[in-house]
C-alpha cells in the first residue's frame, strides 16, 4: 500500500475514533473534549488536503445520483464541522478560555447541539458511502476468505445495524438532533465503555444505511445506462 493511502486510512480511523470520543462529552472531561475537538479539526483539515482532488473536480463532469448525494453529505458535514467548531470556541470553559468572548452562549450551545448530533449522523452516512472501498481493501488482503466468513460478516453487520437502532432510540440521539431536549444527559455512574459501545452500534447502524443506499444508487445509474 502506498504510504499517502496509509495516511489517508490513518487520517480516517483517527476521525472516527475522535468523533466517538468526542460524543461522550463529560465522560471523558470537559478539558479532555476540548482538546479532542481541536484535534478533530486538525485532521479534518487534512482529509481535506489528502483529498483535494475529489474538491478540484467538483464543478466538472456529469452528476449522477450517486455523486449528488455524495456531494450533498460533504456539504453538509463540513457545516456541521464549522458550527461544532465556531460554537465549541465560543463555549470553550478550558483550553480557549482566555479568549475574550463573552456573549452568545445561549445561541452556542444550541448550535454546538445541532452540529453535533447531526454531525455523528451525517459523518456516519459519509462512511458507509466509503464502505466498499475499505471491503475492496480488506478483500484484497485476505483472497481466500470464505463464504461462510462473508456471511458470518454480513450477519454481525446485520446485528450491529439493529443494535444501533435500538441505542439511538435509547439514547434519544434524535432528541438532541431536534433540539427537543435542550440539556444532554450523561449518567456518570455509567462506566465509559458502555456508552461508546451504543454510540458504536448507532455509528454502524448510519454505515450500514449509508453503505446499501449508495449501493442502490449504484444500481439506478447502472439501470439507466443500460436503458
Ligand atoms: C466535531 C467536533 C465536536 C463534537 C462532535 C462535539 C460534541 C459535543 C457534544 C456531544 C457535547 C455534549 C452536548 C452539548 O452540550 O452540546 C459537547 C459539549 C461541549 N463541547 Fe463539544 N464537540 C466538538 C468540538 C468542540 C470544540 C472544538 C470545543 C472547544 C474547544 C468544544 C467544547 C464543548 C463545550 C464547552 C461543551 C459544553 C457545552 C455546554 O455547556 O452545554 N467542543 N460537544
Amino acid at each position: 500500500m502506498k504510504p499517502k493511502m496509509i495516511l489517508k486510512i490513518s487520517v480516517d480511523v483517527g476521525m472516527t475514533i475522535a468523533l466517538l470520543f468526542l460524543m461522550t462529552y463529560e465522560l471523558v472531561g470537559q478539558a479532555a473534549h476540548e482538546w479532542l475537538g481541536i484535534g478533530m479539526f486538525i485532521l479534518f483539515v487534512a482529509h481535506h488536503i489528502l483529498n483535494r482532488k475529489w474538491s478540484r473536480n467538483l464543478l466538472k463532469g456529469y452528476y449522477t445520483p450517486l455523486r449528488i448525494w455524495q456531494t450533498l453529505l460533504v456539504v453538509l458535514v463540513l457545516l456541521c464541522m464549522a458550527g461544532s467548531m465556531v460554537s465549541g470556541v465560543i463555549l470553550s470553559r478550558h483550553v480557549l478560555s482566555f479568549l475574550p468572548i463573552s456573549s452568545g452562549r445561549s445561541l452556542a450551545r444550541s448550535l454546538h447541539m445541532i452540529s453535533a448530533y447531526w454531525g455523528f449522523v451525517l459523518m456516519s452516512l459519509h462512511l458507509g458511502l466509503h464502505w466498499s472501498m475499505m471491503m475492496a481493501m480488506a478483500r484484497k488482503a485476505f483472497p481466500n476468505a470464505s463464504s461462510v466468513r462473508t456471511w458470518a460478516l454480513r450477519i454481525l453487520a446485520v446485528g450491529i445495524a439493529a443494535y444501533g437502532v435500538y441505542a439511538f432510540i435509547e439514547r434519544d440521539i434524535a432528541g438532541y438532533m431536534f433540539l427537543r431536549i435542550q440539556f444532554v444527559f450523561f449518567d456518570f455512574e455509567e462506566p465509559l465503555i458502555f456508552f461508546l459501545l451504543d454510540y458504536v452500534a448507532a455509528m454502524g447502524l448510519f454505515v450500514f444505511a449509508g453503505h446499501y443506499f449508495a449501493e442502490l444508487l449504484k444500481c439506478c445509474s447502472r439501470k439507466r445506462k443500460s436503458v
